[in-house]
């Protein structure tokens, strides 16, 4: 691609995203509370490490933790994302144009990660990457030796743009499995429980 036609090609994407999700379609377009969530008590050795906004990633986090049995702890930035779309939209914006690392809540020790070989890394597509708040986490925890498994949501990036190439270059030393990942259309999430599930089951990670 030239690189008229992919400043073309990102303005419409741009475009569409912010339509879809002012009118509500797709993107759901209110946020969820973001309320802390952390369960590192069960008998396994997966943990879901997840983000969301609009619940879509809460959801399929869930299914993926249900589906392997696995623990789950949701990261979230300690100054909370505005409830209002556009607010958030500039704010993450702006935190990706400056290269900004939000504080976030969840901070895992060496000894709590330890007892994890698979990381299944859920996240929506931000601004073409991933959230800044997935940066601060995977420069807060060492995954080196670990498999971590990649799945998103996203209103048209379903390649995930650049986060998958931004997930292996900061989960140093870990074997992420970007030929495994799961991309879903954020409309399409609260329809897809099975398809989650039995993406979850085909990796062989099914209770
Ligand atoms: C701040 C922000 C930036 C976004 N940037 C993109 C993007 O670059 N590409 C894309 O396909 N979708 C983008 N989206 C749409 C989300 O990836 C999509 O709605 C996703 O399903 C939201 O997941 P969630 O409900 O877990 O927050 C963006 C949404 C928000 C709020």
């Amino acid at each position: 691609m030239n690189t008229t036609f992919k400043r073309i090609f990102s303005l419409l994407l741009t475009a569409l995203i912010i339509l879809t999700a002012l009118t509500g379609c797709g993107n759901r377009a209110t946020n969820v509370k973001q309320t802390e969530e952390m369960d590192l008590t069960k008998d396994t050795n997966i943990l879901v490490v997840y983000f969301t906004w609009s619940g879509h990633l809460q959801s399929m986090a869930h299914w993926i933790a249900d589906e392997t049995g696995a623990d789950i702890v949701r990261v979230i930035a300690k100054e909370a994302y505005p409830e209002d779309y556009n607010a958030t939209a500039d704010r993450a914006k702006n935190e990706k144009n400056e290269g900004i690392r939000p504080e976030i809540t969840l901070s895992l020790s060496a000894e709590e990660l330890a007892k994890y070989d698979t990381i299944f890394f859920g996240f929506p597509v931000w601004w073409y990457d991933l959230p800044m708040p997935m940066w601060t986490f995977l420069e807060s925890v060492d995954l080196s030796g670990k498999t971590v498994i990649p799945f998103f949501s996203h209103e048209g990036s379903s390649n995930g743009a650049s986060s998958l190439d931004t997930l292996v270059s900061l989960a140093k030393g870990a074997d992420v499995k970007r030929d495994d990942v799961l991309s879903i259309r954020g409309g399409k999430v609260d329809a897809s429980e099975d398809t989650v599930r039995e993406w979850v089951r085909g990796l062989g990670y099914g209770k």
